[in-house]
């Protein structure tokens, strides 16, 4: 399929509220993952075509990828309504069942951060996914008694960011599981110019490039890139973005020609300035740069390890020789 079938649906508004969504809508429209987006294609029409809900489906991979607009195409696709949700917000078990017995057959419901649910409330989705059924204990102490509420088919879709963080047995109840994986320059290309298309302004092919080799193989950063360098093009009346503009514009926004930004530079000059090069272990470079050893790990790092700028060891994160590079240090030869 070419790229250019799927520059549509732009400008109009959307049913959520948002006045000019950057999201695709349907797989068409959805631009990169082509492994994970091949297999959803066939297990969708399958399921459609045999009119039964769509097996469980747990998406995974750094923020910013694509894991809620996936859910909601699969809903899409499917037909179906799609409720969102995320794991701190759901606190109670009732919270779960609220939810889960309000859903129409086929429904799809997402779940965001699932590896965030709580241990009470996970024991009970399992039965729900499993047995399209929830056992409820209602009341206390000697009052207490069992309830099996049946619900109808509903596809669980779980998003997360950390597979390693997800229980076994919640893990093995998605019948699909789908990495995705960061963009290809070229991809994240397709994705900033259909949606500059959308936002209404121009952008040449040189443009397009620049902010997408620059976006750490992300579309919301992309995105986030392109309203930014849209501000600056606006304010310099300049009324199409060129490589050049972009490349003024990312360079004030301290996005370097290796698309690192300020986080970013922190961590490798961290661990390369004070920690001599490592391995130092995560808490202490998050206790560093006073940051979350999590959003460490989970945004920050993965990108990191792509461009062969950290190595993870059990004994802590390693500078590689490409990092010192990088930095423009010599790189200590042991
Ligand atoms: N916008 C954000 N992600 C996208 C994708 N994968 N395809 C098309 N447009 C997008």
């Amino acid at each position: 399929m070419e790229f250019d079938d799927r520059l549509i649906s732009g400008g109009e508004q959307d049913t959520d509220g948002w006045q000019y969504s950057l999201r695709p809508r349907y797989l068409k429209e959805y631009i990169g993952q082509e492994q994970a987006k091949g297999n959803l294609e066939i297990f969708i029409k399958a399921a459609a075509d045999r009119h039964e809900a769509l097996d469980h489906c747990l998406l995974f991979g750094p923020p910013g990828l694509g894991k809620t607009t996936l859910a909601n195409i699969i809903a899409n696709e499917l037909g179906v309504n799609i409720r969102v949700t995320s794991g701190p917000a759901i606190e109670r078990q009732g919270d779960l069942a609220a939810i889960l017995t309000n859903l129409g057959d086929n429904d799809v419901l997402f779940i965001d951060e699932i590896h965030r649910l709580s241990k009470t409330v996970e024991e009970i989705l399992y039965s729900a996914m499993e047995d399209f059924a929830l056992d409820i204990i209602i009341g206390k102490g000697p009052a207490a008694r069992s309830m099996r509420l049946d619900l109808p088919h509903f596809t669980l879709i779980g998003a997360t960011t950390r597979l390693g963080a997800i229980a076994a047995p919640l893990r093995d109840r998605f019948g699909v599981q789908l990495r995705l994986e960061f963009y290809k320059p070229e991809e994240l290309k397709f994705i900033i110019t259909r949606a500059a298309e959308i936002l209404g302004v121009k952008i040449d092919d040189g443009g397009a490039d620049e902010i997408a080799r620059r976006s750490r193989g992300t579309p919301r950063i992309a995105n986030r890139l392109l309203k930014r360098v849209r501000d600056f093009a606006q304010v310099l009346g300049q009324d199409t973005i060129t490589r050049q503009l972009a490349d003024e514009a990312l360079a004030r926004l301290e996005v370097d020609r290796a698309g690192l930004d300020r986080g970013d530079r922190r961590i490798l000059t961290t661990i390369v300035k004070t920690f001599g090069g490592g391995p130092v272990g995560i808490e202490t470079i998050a206790a560093a740069v006073s940051e979350e050893s999590g959003t460490i790990e989970d945004v920050i790092e993965p990108y990191l390890m792509q461009l062969g700028m950290l190595q993870r060891t059990p004994r802590g994160r390693i500078a590689t020789r490409e990092t010192y590079r990088y930095l423009g240090i010599p790189y200590p030869e042991k």
